[in-house]
């Protein structure tokens, strides 16, 4: 009965985020996190982003994103706009040889989201690795931060919180091409993103040293 009531309010947080900062040694950024919640018992997709400082608002900049995703994700996604529709969506697995497939997709409504060609991810060797519970990637997304949603031109603002949304889903898809069919989310969630500390004034000379 009690037990039954615990998971209960477990379930019912899924897809809850929790945020805070992470300096990482690998890249040299310090990056705003969000952890989403997919598992009552803990499992979680981590999103990093990190950005260069002084960037002007209603601006398009490049993004650092860093995910940290557990082996028994299939496919996970980041929504940059916070939500399904009208915004860049990254979809995430893990190829069948171990290496990351990034693919970037665009939907008008709750349907399977297409390629979307306004924002291009570029994977790095640098902060991408793996053990046995996690795999995780680093990419440069040029175009994820401005783009044409139902009221207009958006940009995501480079101070404050944005809102930002993930997916999860427990079927990868069957290759590793980038414009693979993804199977429906089981679970989705949002968050409030704080781009003020994901900052970083050495963003264009660390963003230089990464290896590709
Ligand atoms: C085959 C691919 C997909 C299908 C068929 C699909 C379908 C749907 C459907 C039917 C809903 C409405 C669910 C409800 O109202 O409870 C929904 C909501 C949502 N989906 Fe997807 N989805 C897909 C991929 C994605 C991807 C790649 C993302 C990326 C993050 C995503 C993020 C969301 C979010 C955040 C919502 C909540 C409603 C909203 O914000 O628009 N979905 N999806
Ligand atoms: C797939 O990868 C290619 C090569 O990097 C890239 O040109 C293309 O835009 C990507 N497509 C998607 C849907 O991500
Ligand atoms: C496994 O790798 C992930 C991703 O790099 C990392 O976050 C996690 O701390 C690692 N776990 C252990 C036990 O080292």
């Amino acid at each position: 009965m009690i037990w039954t009531l615990w998971l209960g309010l477990f379930a019912a947080l899924l897809g809850s985020v929790a945020a805070d900062t992470y300096n990482d040694p690998d890249t040299g950024l310090t990056y705003s996190q969000g952890f989403g919640l997919y598992k009552v018992d803990g499992r979680g997709i981590t999103v990093r982003i990190a950005i260069p400082s002084g960037v002007e608002a209603n601006t398009a900049y490049d993004a650092v994103v860093q995910v940290v995703v557990p082996t028994d994700v299939g496919w996970g996604g980041l929504a940059w706009g916070g939500s399904m529709t009208k915004n860049p969506l990254l979809v995430f697995w893990r190829g069948s040889n171990n290496s990351p497939v990034l693919s970037s997709r665009w939907s008008s409504g709750h349907t399977t989201p297409i390629p979307y060609t306004g924002a291009t991810y570029t994977l790095y060797k640098t902060g991408t690795k793996s053990n046995s519970t996690h795999w995780q990637f680093t990419a440069l997304c040029s175009g994820c931060t401005a783009f044409t949603g139902d009221s207009g031109l958006r940009y995501i603002s480079p101070r404050g919180g944005n809102r930002l949304a993930f997916a999860y889903s427990p079927t990868k898809p069957s290759s590793n091409s980038n414009t693979s069919a993804i199977t429906v989310h089981e679970v989705h969630g949002y968050w409030n993103h704080d781009f003020t500390s994901a900052s970083n004034s050495n963003f264009v000379a660390a963003v230089a040293k990464f290896q590709k």
